[in-house]
């Protein structure tokens, strides 16, 4: 567990930061209920990752969209942000975030209250025909009648996140190079860094001077490389120690 002495150094470098953006993954949804994707009882031990790769899924639409119901559309609407949510989204309300910078896919960021989010990997919240390219809302979806086809064109219906395979939107990845490009600071939660380009931007951020404060109950990728402080925990947990450590405990 974090002790006391990493949390009051933690807030001192964020109350001292102009420029402060946080980096997240999996693991910060994990206490809203959501698997991360590896370790002990990761997402990806018990489904094949081939289940979103591009081509797998054309040439296997039913397959692939049983796994992808499952994974994301079975949580749909049920998983509610986390304190550690909660607590960035008071950050930027407090002019101490810039931006949050996403690998996630479940809109939680934005449900807590975050205004300014970049999707490295997209958003589950919305459907895109892959044929004419009309956007649809899961709210629309009959999930008993797999694979989804479009109502206009007939066409199959595609996730709006990014499959393995995929290139990164071009929007979400040069608004995250430019902000870690500017960062003094970055708060980096619950991720291994095992995925790239995403995992690269606090290594850029680090790169340009950012002093780089990780929140993870394990070691990560991050943490023998570039982390400067390490808050070893639960995101929740530890998010709210730094919430009391910046403004007070209620
Ligand atoms: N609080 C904080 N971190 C946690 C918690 C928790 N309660 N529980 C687990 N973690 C950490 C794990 O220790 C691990 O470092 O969250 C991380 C989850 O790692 P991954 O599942 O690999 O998640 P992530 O790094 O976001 O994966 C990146 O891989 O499959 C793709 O597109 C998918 O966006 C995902 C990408």
């Amino acid at each position: 567990m974090c002790n006391e002495v990493k949390i009051q150094k933690a807030a001192e470098i964020l109350r001292k930061s102009k420029y402060t953006i946080a980096f997240t993954g999996a693991g910060i949804s994990v206490e809203s209920g959501i698997p991360p994707f590896r370790g002990d009882d990761g997402i990806w031990s018990k489904y094949d990752p081939k289940t979103l790769e591009l081509g797998f899924f054309y040439e296997n639409p039913l397959e692939s969209w049983e796994v992808i119901t499952q994974l994301f559309y079975d949580y749909f609407g049920k998983a509610q942000s986390n304190k550690a949510h909660i607590v960035l989204a008071e950050m930027e309300k407090r002019g101490m975030l810039k931006c949050v910078i996403t690998q996630n896919i479940d809109n939680l960021h934005q449900q807590a209250g975050s205004k300014v989010v970049h999707e490295f990997h997209g958003n589950s919240q919305k459907l895109v025909c892959t044929g004419c390219h009309s956007y649809f809302v899961p709210e629309d979806m009959d999930f008993d009648n797999l694979p989804p086809h479009c109502s206009k064109c007939g066409g199959l219906l595609k996730p709006d996140f990014i499959f393995f395979g995929e290139s990164i939107p071009v929007d979400a990845f040069e608004n995250s190079v430019e902000a870690a490009g500017k960062a003094n600071a970055v708060i980096l939660i619950g991720s291994t860094g095992e995925v790239m380009p995403a995992a690269q931007v606090p290594y850029i951020a680090k790169q340009n001077g950012a002093t780089i404060i990780e929140v993870n109950p394990e070691k990560s990728n991050f943490t023998r490389s570039i982390t400067d402080v390490f808050l070893e925990g639960k995101a929740a947990e530890v998010m709210e120690k730094l919430n009391d450590a910046l403004f007070g405990k209620k």
